[in-house]
């Protein structure tokens, strides 16, 4: 399905997200042919910067990003018609007027009314304002045809994304609010919801007669990067458990959806976050564990500590790893534990999920053909290995019995060569589609804030604690390996 007539308008339109990700997956968009020919970008910015210089810097962001390499010169030169910029103060009404002049003249030259879309590209502190601006100026009238897209973070916690909430929905109608997740728009994330509904052969093993527990890793060699000032209020939880990873949970525990409606599968989701025991506070330490990176070596390179980076307080306590047991209480998954963890500064940059299996009920082999025995395993790689790895116990030829575990092995490069879209790909065009399955509703981001608020309050009501507790390169600090341990469980290691 191709998108309609389109106008997007990017607010923060000279800021890096739109530089690496939005224009190159909007120009893998065009030049497969997605988007209608009557298409238009509206960037917005602040800095001063002519049509033609807005387009060469986002070309020189397709060179470095697009996932189809350079741009190619024919599809470049008609794309590049379709892009704007407008030099604009946020605060100013008069910005708001010519941007509805704008829209409404492209569309007077289409013959009618088109898709409109504004995307909120910068920082959460100018979104209020802008969004406000917006819907009073009357930019957004449709709520079939006009919608708005927000990047994370959606509220910095569960009181101020209730307000946000709330206040949108003054503005705007829900389905008309577009919240991104991009963890949901990478390729191996969709292929969750494929590989458990659209086969038989695991859903009957898929709950708590089968599956021990499950991991879910999210680790990056990255630090802070130039976010310092950003991240130094975020932290790993608001960063990546709250979005990324309750998602990837929610993804693996959820019930089958009866179709693929996009609020059937979000009620889906909401279910298994509503189902998630609520931890108290006296017993955040049996369930979290918090790090942060000092100095050490990443791939032979020496790196700096996080309290060192730039735009970070000296004695931060922000945490840059965070491990987690969840357990979801109902039917499927009744005490079985959820590991999770992510950070930044770690050994390898690897995101991946493991479905342990339960051992088999009876051992008949002898102890020395069992000396490898593994558990069987379903490993989900989201990145960058793209694929799904089944281990299981085989018979290594020879004269004795001797177990041994091998894989069988489903890998995206070997089965499509030709490579699969950017999650950016797939979402802008969704937002286009008018298709909000893959985003945030109201109630999921609020739900998950909810689960995780005694352990927000916990931490920052203790921060004195001895960080740096990891060294940059390692899998994170000590204390969640014990955490895991605990259940006579480890960290499956990554490959
Ligand atoms: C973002 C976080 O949402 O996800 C970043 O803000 C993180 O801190 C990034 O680095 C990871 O995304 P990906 O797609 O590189 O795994």
């Amino acid at each position: 399905k191709k998108a309609k007539p389109t106008i997007i308008v990017i607010f923060g339109a000279t800021g890096d997200l739109t530089w690496r990700k939005l224009v190159p997956a909007m120009y893998n968009l065009y030049l497969d042919q997605w988007v209608d020919p009557h298409f238009a970008i509206i960037g917005v910015g602040r800095s001063e910067m002519s049509n033609e210089g807005f387009r060469s810097h986002l070309l020189d962001g397709i060179n470095k990003f697009s996932r189809t390499g350079k741009a190619k010169p024919e599809v470049w030169e008609v794309f590049a018609q379709t892009i704007f910029y407008q030099k604009a103060d946020y605060d100013q009404d008069s910005t708001y007027t010519s941007l509805k002049k704008q829209i409404t003249a492209l569309e007077d030259e289409w013959g009618g009314a088109v898709n409109r879309v504004f995307y909120m590209s910068l920082p959460p502190q100018h979104v209020q304002q802008i969004a406000t601006k917006v819907g009073e100026a009357g930019l957004a009238p449709d709520d079939k045809l006009s919608r708005i897209v927000f990047e994370k973070p959606f509220g910095h916690d569960l009181e101020s994304a209730k307000k946000l909430n709330q206040f949108l929905l003054t503005l705007f109608h829900e389905c008309q609010i577009y919240r991104i997740d991009h963890y949901l728009g990478k390729e191996t994330v969709q292929n969750i919801m494929a590989f458990r509904f659209a086969n038989a052969m695991f859903e009957p093993l898929w709950n708590r007669n089968y599956i021990d527990h499950v991991q879910i890793t999210v680790s990056e060699q990255l630090g802070v990067e130039d976010r310092g000032s950003y991240y130094d209020h975020a932290g790993a939880l608001r960063d990546m458990i709250q979005n990324h990873l309750l998602q990837l949970l929610c993804l693996i525990a959820m019930e089958p959806p009866v179709s693929f409606d996009a609020d059937e599968v979000r009620n889906r989701k909401v279910d298994v976050l509503h189902a998630l025991r609520k931890i108290s506070r006296d017993e955040v330490h049996h369930y979290a564990v918090r790090g942060q990176y000092g100095a050490g070596w990443i791939e032979g390179k020496k790196v700096p500590g996080y309290r060192e980076e730039k735009g970070v307080l000296p004695d931060s306590n922000t945490d840059t790893f965070a491990a987690f047991k969840f357990f979801i209480d109902n039917w499927r998954w009744s005490n079985i534990p959820f590991y999770l963890r992510t950070g930044k500064r770690m050994s390898e940059s690897i995101s991946v999920i493991t479905i342990q299996f339960k051992p088999v009920p009876h051992q008949s082999f002898p102890s020395q053909a069992t000396e490898n025995w593994q558990p069987n395993r379903l490993i989900l790689n989201i990145q960058p290995q793209m694929g799904i790895r089944l281990r299981f116990q085989a018979k290594r030829p020879g004269l004795k019995m001797q177990l041994n575990p091998v894989d069988m092995l489903f890998n995206y490069k070997e089965n499509y060569p030709s490579g699969s879209p950017e999650a950016y790909e797939t979402l802008l065009l969704d937002v286009m589609l008018g298709d909000a399955t893959l985003f945030m509703r109201a109630d999921q981001v609020e739900a998950a804030w909810e689960v995780l608020m005694p352990i927000l309050h916990k931490w920052e009501a203790n921060p004195s604690i001895s960080f740096p507790n990891y060294a940059s390169g390692m899998q994170g600090p000590e204390e969640s390996e014990a955490l895991i341990a605990r259940d006579g469980h480890n960290w499956i290691a990554l490959p």
